[in-house]
């Protein structure tokens, strides 16, 4: 049995964010119904595909263990169809433009008319304000959460990040949120609202550079790079290039072969716990004892000297020499892996977290497999539907029509 078993989510999510959410109550055991466009499906479906007419590796990675049904909610059977589906459902996630749900005559009033159970469940780009009505994509929010502003190379232009925390970090938030308000319901026996903007999931998870805002009312921010390179600092928290978030200074350093491969470079944290085997390790025991050395305040000053020696260390081992020599000394290091790299790992095979899946059209591919691991709620991970390929079995199992009934909706135009 898995966590989830019996819970039943009606799926109205595309693209990133909110079919992130429902993957991953998918894969803790509950059954998600994806509603798509009859004819169209999630937009990503096309998007980015790398063989033609096959669903995309972005739709496929982000649909995995979910069922598929077209509907055409704006339709009038489509409405009633859909309406028995908010009443059979625990769950409803969406993450439409602002205002679409309602323009298609379901309102969270509506919903709550037809299901008190349920738990309505949105991702918008921002919360109510100035901005509420935008659509917004994943770098959009990463720029209007603050992430943006301070990523980058001090002087650089802003610079967003790989990791998709707008879409699949509000997805994740959004999860929370459904899980805490189902335990909610154990309770109370009601449903309720959840609701996330990525502004502010993106803005949770820049919390630390909203501490360092606050910090510079009362001076510089001394563990950054900037501050011992003599720049002065602005009114708001700067771009940080590679420094550690944490006050212990930390920064990317070339390792043996960065001249050939582009990820040949080791995260290096100076912990001050691990100063004196740093100095030993890098050749420098002098410094262990030196009164301009010692304590994190003197070498603070001074980060080039010091990362400048480290990576003369650094440069002569490959990063995962670098690794396994500080490792056992407690020094805080850690590979730039590449994709490929990633792809390869082993133990990331062995622990599902990378995982090969199977796909009607496409064959095998490679998806990143549920992170999160509960002890007593294993995940397997299944491919993704195609396009409208349990719309029979829904209608007939979660809605209760007959085949005459599924053939007059067909009819219709209406699944
Ligand atoms: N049957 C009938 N109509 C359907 C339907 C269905 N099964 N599914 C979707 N539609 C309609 C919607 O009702 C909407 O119609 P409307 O404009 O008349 O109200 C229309 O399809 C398009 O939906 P929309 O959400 O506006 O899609 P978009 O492609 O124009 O915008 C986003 C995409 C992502 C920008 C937008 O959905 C958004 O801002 N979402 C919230 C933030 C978010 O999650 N962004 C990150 C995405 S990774």
């Amino acid at each position: 049995m898995q966590a989830l078993d019996g819970i039943k989510i009606l799926d109205f999510t595309h693209v990133q964010s909110g079919p992130t959410c429902t993957q991953l109550l998918a894969w803790f055991g509950a059954d998600v119904i994806k509603v798509e466009r009859p004819g169209v499906g999630d937009a990503t479906r096309g998007q980015l595909r790398d063989i033609p007419k096959v669903d995309s590796l972005y739709f496929t990675m982000l649909n995995h263990n979910k069922r598929s049904i077209t509907l055409n909610s704006k339709s009038e059977k489509g409405k009633k169809i859909l309406t028995k589906l908010i009443a059979e459902c625990d769950v409803m996630v969406e993450n439409f433009a602002p205002g679409a749900l309602d323009r298609m005559g379901f309102s969270w009033e509506k919903i709550q008319e037809i299901n008190s159970r349920m738990i309505y469940a949105s991702i918008k780009g921002f919360g109510p304000g100035p901005y509420e009505d935008c659509k917004v994509y994943e770098n959009v929010a990463q720029c209007a959460g603050g992430a943006a502003s301070t990523t980058g190379i001090f002087g650089g232009v802003p610079i967003v990040t790989g990791a998709q925390i707008g879409d699949s970090g509000t997805g994740l938030h959004l999860a929370l949120g459904i899980v805490t308000a189902l335990y909610h319901r154990e309770k109370t026996g009601c449903g309720q609202r959840v609701t996330t903007a990525m502004q502010d999931g993106v803005l949770n998870l820049c919390r630390v550079k909203l501490r360092d805002q606050q910090r510079l009312d009362t001076g510089p921010l001394r563990e950054y790079s900037q501050f011992s390179e003599g720049i002065e600092f602005g009114n708001a928290t700067p771009r940080a290039g590679n420094d550690s978030g944490g006050g212990q200074p930390g920064r990317i350093l070339k390792c043996k072969g960065w001249e050939q491969d582009p990820d040949a470079y080791t995260y290096f944290i100076t912990q001050a716990a691990a100063w004196k085997n740093i100095c030993d390790v890098i050749g420098k025991p002098e410094w262990k004892d030196d009164p301009d050395w010692a304590t994190p305040e003197t070498r603070l000053p001074k980060l080039n000297e010091m990362f400048g020696a480290i990576e003369a260390w650094t440069i002569s081992k490959t990063k995962f020499e670098v690794m396994e020599i500080c490792n056992p000394l407690n020094i805080p290091v850690g590979p730039i892996l590449s994709m490929k790299e990633l792809a390869e790992e082993p133990s990331l095979r062995a622990t599902g977290t990378i995982v090969e899946v199977n796909h009607p059209q496409r064959g095998t591919y490679l998806s990143v497999g549920c992170p999160i691991k509960l002890s007593d709620s294993p995940v397997s991970v299944e491919r993704s539907p195609l396009l409208g390929e349990h719309t029979e079995q829904i209608l007939r199992e979660v809605v209760g029509l007959d085949d005459d009934q599924i053939t007059e909706a067909r009819d219709a135009g209406a699944v």
